[in-house]
Parts: C-alpha cells; structure tokens; sequence
C-alpha cells in the first residue's frame, strides 16, 4: 500500500469520526429544544391610539420552521396555546417550515386553525423563498389566510380603525414599504409586519410607522451569559436579537422582534425557549418626555 492510500485512509477515518461526533452533538442539542413554547406578554404604547383599540391584542407566530425537528404535535400545542390567549388579531411573520417544500402544505394547514376576533394575516420570510414563494403563496390562499405582500389590511373595531401592513421579504424579495401603506389615512395607527427586523431601518420616517413586528434572528438561538447572542443573522449586531426596540423618537418606531418558535441550521435552543407574543395595544400618554429609545428583553433561563 503507497503511502498516498494511507493517507486516504487516514483521511476518511477523520471524516466520518468528525461526522459521528457531528451527528452525537446533533442528536444531544435536539434535547435541548423546550417541550413547549413560552408566551411573552408585551404592552406597546401607541400615540394617538383610540380608545376602541386600548387594550386590543396581537398573537404573533413566527419562524415556525415546520419539518423535523419541529413536528405536528409540537405545532399543535403551538396554535392550541395561542388560540387560548383569544386575541383580537393574530399574526404570522414568516419562515413557516424547514428542510423541504412537501412540509409547506401541512403547516400552513395547521397554521390555518388559528382563531383570533379580526382574523389571520401573513407574510413571508426568507425560508420561505428558499423552498418555493410560490407554492407557499398557493397554499395560504387554499386555506384562506390572508398574505400581505407589500399590501395592507385596515382593521376596524368599535367604529375607529388601525392600519396593518405587510412587506415582502427583505432578503429575498422587494420589500417596498411605501406601497405597503399606499392609500391608508395617515391618521390612523399603522403597524408593519416585515419578517426581517433589519427592515425597520430603512423605513422613510414620513411614513410614520408605529409598530413593526419582525421574527427571522430566532433570538439567536443559543444566549450565552449576558444574554449574548453570537450566531444572530442581523446586520445592527444584538440590537435585534429579541424584545422591544424604539428605533426613532420624531416619529417613535417601535420594532418588536420575536424569539419565534422553531430552529434553523442547527437544532438548539439554548437559554432562549421558543416564544408565542401576545401584544396589547396601548394609548401612549400625550406627554412623552421621558420617550428614549430603549430595549427590553424577553431571554431567561429556561
Ligand atoms: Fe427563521
């Protein structure tokens, strides 16, 4: 045997040690993965809010990543949890499966039972796109959810109303936030579903958004002491990486980034437990002196 075989041999031995201990870890980190969600119950102050709407409340779900890891029964304690919490709205942000297009039909199905007063609304996330923008958008249609693409819904309650915008994915597609609010009145509270939270930065000032809900950064996945989150797809480094963030004080934009349910690329959630929001609407007091940006977060021990 030439010394060049030994050292193929050497090699794929390397190899598949590094995968088994690859698939060991795997299998050990699936463990880790909290056997239900948590709700975050998150109050947002909004000026000029009308009294119909003080106290109204938004579910947010996001990052479902349906397939293997996250299985049906998972996402059935899922909607079961957030149909209890009877919201007044409830709200998808995208990234509904993972690993293959034959789980997007199944969770959009599932995704589809959830029940809230004013109804479901939707966007789409990057995953989304990777598997297939079309066949997603076919089935939210076939099971009657709602998909905001660069479009709005005006939701209207005890004679007054709110705006709720949807904006096409910001990584893979034009998310175009303008035509989003295009023809809503501007004295009505408008609130952005973008599935990315980087998003929020770009929006034009004058077009007042008050509320952005995003998902897409998972909380990072793993937080290690400090609540520091070193795997966290965001260009502004942990500013997005879970929890209320006011991002502008001339017009408050406030941006709330979920945890989010699932996992993507590696299979753990550590010291970040995945997470169903329930938002209630606030009247911000007129006085905003003390308005600063600022940010709160969510992340505990689980
Ligand atoms: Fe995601």
């Amino acid at each position: 045997m030439s010394s060049k075989d030994n050292f193929k041999i050497m090699n794929s031995s390397l190899i598949d040690s590094a995968m088994l201990l690859v698939g060991r870890v795997m299998e050990k980190s699936a463990l880790k993965m909290p056997r239900s969600p948590r709700v975050e119950r998150v109050s947002v102050e909004i000026a000029g809010l009308a009294e119909a709407f003080d106290g109204f409340t938004i579910c947010q779900i996001t990052d479902v990543h349906y397939g293997r890891v996250i299985g049906s029964n998972f996402l059935h304690k899922v909607i079961e949890t957030a149909n209890a919490l009877s919201p007044d709205l409830t709200v998808l942000t995208g990234d509904y499966i993972d690993e293959g297009s034959s789980y997007i039909e199944p969770a959009i199905e599932a995704l589809s039972k959830l029940k809230a007063r004013h109804g479901l609304l939707s966007v789409l996330g990057n995953h989304d796109h990777f598997y297939s923008k079309e066949r997603t958008t076919d089935m939210l249609a076939k099971y009657k959810v709602p998909l905001l693409d660069n479009s709005h819904a005006i939701i209207e309650h005890s004679g007054r109303a709110i705006c709720v915008a949807g904006a096409a994915d910001y990584l893979y597609d034009c998310p175009d936030a303008a035509a989003a609010f295009a023809g809503a009145d501007q004295d009505v509270p408008r609130i952005l579903l973008s599935h990315n939270p980087d998003f929020a930065e770009t929006l034009d000032q004058n077009l007042k958004v008050d509320l952005v809900l995003s998902g897409h950064t998972h909380g990072g996945q793993i937080r290690l002491p400090f609540s520091y989150a070193p795997l966290l797809p965001s260009r502004f480094g942990q500013k997005y990486s879970g929890g209320l963030v006011n991002i502008r004080d001339e017009h408050p934009t406030q941006v709330y980034v979920s945890r989010g349910i699932g996992v993507c690329f590696i299979p753990i959630r550590l010291n970040c437990p995945p997470e169903i929001t329930l938002l209630t609407l606030r009247a911000a007091p007129e006085e905003k002196s003390d308005w600063a940006p600022r940010i709160v977060k969510f992340t505990e021990a689980v």
